[in-house]
């Protein structure tokens, strides 16, 4: 069996160093907002090129507590895309904010900044923030984004959950944006053990905003000043975190030679192999392939011991909690809904040998 993803795998790579973190907490009898969450908090925001790096909960509360340091209201909307994770679009709500949901760009799957451009011309109300997501870990369009929401006066918030350590340029994703939002979930390119989330910054006053906002509302404890929630990065997972850290360019310099090999071997078939955009580099969460007749191949592949994903199955305004009753752009979500049906993401992660990536290669070359 050859697993989409295997997170396990990720542990025993570096078990002896994880195995002794762990102890040291452990015994070290300090567990929420230490000195592991600190000493993470530094080693990432300085790895991202920010000043500032806050620990919270999970990758969707580091989306909600980054809109609510910007201070959205419920008049406000907040531009996305339908084609991600639903955690991109709850985070607006969650927020107290309204989604408006933009097509993305069928070639790199991320936010299409023409129709961005259309919507900020004509809004249907104020438009607070902009939320590009760095799908399946290539940089969105932030060369044209980020102007665009300069001139109209919108703050972005980059949605980084999958892009941990791609470039766009000279710099890293997180690091563009007001603030961006990053996931620690087991399986991301940087992945705890558990849930886990850091929202970044290169703003003083937003980061402080966003270390009250994560405890309660507090500046001073058992004071608050604003109504905050409970969501801190707890000290087991920052401590998990700093020994991964340390291996995170290894493991996606692998994806990206992974990802060429399938490019390699996939080449000349009836599938839509991944583009990457020009001046960025693509970290590769997932390899991602268009497919015909998607459906049949993932269960054809599946009778072979060969897993799969679909990243993702149902766009968020076709989800049963969403239908009907969020803003859309202009253009429609055609291409969101076209992709799918065709995406399927191939097995992919650092640990994966180059026997088992053949044998992926050779099943699809049989099959497709
Ligand atoms: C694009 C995207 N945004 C947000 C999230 C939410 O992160 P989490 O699962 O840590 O809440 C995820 C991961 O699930 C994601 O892939």
């Amino acid at each position: 069996m050859i697993p989409q993803a295997d997170p396990r795998a990720g542990y025993l790579a570096q078990r002896r160093e994880i195995d002794a973190a762990i102890a040291r907490v452990l015994e070290g009898g300090r567990y929420i907002l230490g000195e592991e969450v600190a000493g993470f908090e530094r080693a990432f925001a300085d790895y991202i090129g920010v000043g500032h790096g806050v620990g919270v909960g999970s990758g969707t509360d580091a989306l909600v507590l980054a809109l609510r340091a910007i201070g959205v209201g419920p008049e406000d909307y907040v531009a996305t895309v339908s084609h991600t994770a639903v955690a991109s679009v709850a985070a607006i709500e969650l927020a107290g904010a309204r989604p408006l949901l933009i097509d993305i760009d069928p070639a790199n799957f991320t936010l299409d900044a023409a129709e961005l451009a259309r919507v900020l011309a004509s809004p249907p109300g104020r438009i607070a923030a902009v939320v590009p997501v760095h799908l399946y870990g290539q940089p969105a369009d932030l060369d044209a984004i980020l102007p665009l929401a300069r001139r109209h006066g919108v703050r972005v918030i980059e949605d980084c959950a999958q892009s941990h350590g791609a470039r766009l340029g000279a710099g890293r994703t997180g690091s563009f944006g007001d603030l961006a939002a990053f996931s620690f979930y087991p399986t991301k390119n940087l992945g705890a053990l558990g849930d886990g989330g850091m929202a970044v910054t290169g703003d003083d006053a937003l980061a402080e905003r966003l270390r009250a906002l994560r405890e309660y509302g507090w500046r001073e404890r058992y004071v608050s000043d604003v109504p905050g929630a409970n969501s801190r990065l707890d000290e087991l997972q920052a401590a998990v975190l700093r020994v991964k850290l340390g291996r995170l360019e290894s493991c996606n310099a692998r994806r990206a030679a992974l990802a060429a090999a399938y490019d390699r071997g996939l080449a000349g078939l009836d599938l839509g192999l991944p583009a990457r955009r020009a001046g960025a580099s693509h970290v590769f969460h997932q390899y991602v392939i268009r497919a015909p007749a998607r459906d049949a191949l993932r269960q054809r592949l599946a009778a072979r011991g060969i897993g799969t994903t679909i990243h993702y199955p149902v766009p968020v305004h076709l989800q049963p909690a969403y239908r009907g009753r969020l803003a859309i752009g202009p253009a429609g979500l055609g291409e969101s809904e076209r992709a799918a049906r065709e995406v399927l993401s191939l097995p992919l992660y650092p640990e994966l040998g180059d026997e088992a990536l053949a044998a992926v290669v050779a099943a699809l070359r049989e099959l497709a």
